[in-house]
């Protein structure tokens, strides 16, 4: 590799000491997060105070707000650990996204759910409306043709109950200010109402808090799952927490029995202050371009909205660089013009967002010289004829890129783990420490948690053995499946306070 290559390369490395240094100031974080309101770790308590067991019934619905899809589904629950899913979904249309009033956007959202229910669930859906063109008394949880509903958020809220939760501030690309400090809870409901559909919202939940959910739900260990984390669009995780160790006033009712508290710690705001972050120049030039600069650094750091952006700012940076020759005509001996090497005005490149994480998938997925499949995905960025040396920068230095977000990833999943405790539990000595995990980038991107691993190793605490205890398993659209098991507990509450 040209030794410029070489040196960007090496600006994203993130050694095994920075690893244990971000590692303490995040368990530093937490507790402070833990103590009061308005820190870079919200640590939002949740008011779940249990995780599933597997032997949970019934028949439930869930929507799933996320980053980039909106997903309605209906799941049976079978009592043994297993489901039965049935979900549509849509993509979220874009302006949607930065819509002027929110209603436009939970207007859309219960537009779907009746879509849904038209659907899949035609008899009851059709009994109901039946009924509720005659009848006079408003709906209630012992309808027995309502649905019981979790809404999967996957926004940071400040939750005031189970299914309440105020808006704090939106992320990964959203911004309706007019939602701000709303009960998303209570404009979806608004919405659904008007379209007198038969579904009461019953809880409200973080991505994250399903994925933990129902990865407990369907691989139960002795104590369930510690971890729900989510690396997709966003980055984000929810774990278990004794209550004893939430010393910030806790507004709404729950359970206190358990003494746990499932906390969404919205760890994509993780060190805005950029004390143990890395802070490359394209780091920067990347923070600038987003509606919320200054916020959700460490999120910007690893999540798949961004990495795309950061390889992009890299490539600008380099096709400005006279020592670099990327995407350039080396050889001009060729009078062939349709062989030059060129990128043309109208790349993507030259668009912001224009590079999706799903290229440096594709970088990284190709290991076979001279690289075909790169090649390919270079020219559908509309470069001309790209070479075997043009595909080996770009694979470098995306590789370079991913690999830091993988770093950072486990940084904040052996904070976590420390902070449980179960790696030293003498009661837990067998047992693996659970951790479920969703979102595009866990899933798609070729070994991201083999590199989560690699860097597991190395934290003081965990070791080899530690990380040979900790098992990170997909929970594949967990949050859907997490939602209708809190919704069910949710429920039953709701129903003996009718
Ligand atoms: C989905 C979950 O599987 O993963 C969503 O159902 C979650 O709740 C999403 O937000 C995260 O992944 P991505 O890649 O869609 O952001
Ligand atoms: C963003 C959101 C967070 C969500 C995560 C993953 O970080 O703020 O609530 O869990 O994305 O979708």
């Amino acid at each position: 590799l040209n030794p410029h290559v070489k040196d960007i390369v090496h600006q994203f490395d993130y050694t095994d000491t920075d690893v244990n240094n971000a590692v303490k100031e995040f368990l530093r974080q937490m507790a402070e997060g833990l103590e009061r309101d308005g820190t870079s770790l919200s640590q939002i308590p949740t008011y779940v105070t249990a995780v599933p067991n597997g032997t949970e019934k019934g028949l439930y619905m869930a929507v799933d707000l996320g980053g980039t899809n909106f997903r309605v589904c209906s799941i049976k629950l079978n009592g043994d650990g297993s489901f039965y899913l049935t979900s549509s979904k849509v993509e979220i249309p874009k302006e949607l996204m930065v819509a002027k009033t929110a209603q436009e956007l939970f207007a859309f959202l219960a537009r779907q759910i009746a879509l849904f229910l038209e659907k899949h669930h035609t008899d009851r859906f059709e009994a109901h409306v039946r009924r509720r063109m005659t009848a006079s008394s408003p709906l209630g949880f012992r309808d027995e043709s309502v649905f019981r509903m979790g809404f999967t958020f996957s926004f940071p809220v400040r939750q005031v109950g189970v299914n309440r939760g105020t808006l704090i501030r939106w992320t990964k690309g959203f911004d309706i200010p007019d939602a701000v400090g709303k009960d998303v809870c209570a404009l979806l409901q608004a919405e659904i109402d008007k379209l007198h559909l038969p579904v009461k919202i019953t809880a409200l939940v973080n991505d994250t808090v399903g994925t933990l959910m129902a990865r407990s739900y369907s691989a139960p260990g002795k104590h369930g799952a510690v971890l729900g984390a989510i690396f997709g669009t966003g980055t984000n995780g929810a774990y278990v927490e004794q209550l004893s160790k939430v010393k910030k006033p806790l507004v709404g009712d729950y359970d206190a029995s358990t003494g746990l508290m499932v906390i969404n710690t919205e760890w994509g705001s993780f060190d805005n202050e950029l004390s143990v972050l890395p802070n490359t120049p394209w780091d920067i030039a990347l923070d600038k371009l987003t509606p919320n600069p200054g916020l959700q650094m460490y999120e910007k750091r690893v999540s798949g909205m961004f990495l795309g952006e950061v390889m992009r700012q890299v490539l600008l940076d380099i096709l400005k660089n006279p020592n670099i020759p990327l995407f350039k005509d080396v050889d001009s001996r060729s009078n062939d013009w349709t062989s030059v090497t060129e990128v043309r005005e109208t790349s993507p490149i030259f668009q912001p967002w224009g590079i999706d994480t799903k290229s440096l998938s594709v970088a990284a997925g190709d290991n076979m010289p001279p690289l075909p499949l790169l090649r390919g995905e270079l020219e559908s960025l509309d470069i001309n004829s790209p070479s075997f040396e043009d595909a080996q920068v770009f694979k470098a230095i995306a590789e370079a890129i991913v690999r830091r977000a993988a770093r950072l990833s486990a940084v904040a999943i052996a904070a976590i783990v420390l902070q449980t405790g179960k790696l030293t539990d003498p009661d837990l000595a067998d047992e693996p420490v659970d951790i479920g995990v969703d979102g595009s980038l866990v899933e798609h991107y070729p070994c991201f948690t083999d590199m989560i691993y690699e860097a597991l190793r190395a934290v003081d605490g965990i070791g080899e053995e530690g990380a040979k205890r900790i098992r990170i398993g997909i929970a594949k659209d967990g949050s859907g499946v997490g939602a209708a098991l809190i919704a069910l507990v949710a429920g039953r509450m709701e129903t003996a306070n009718e």
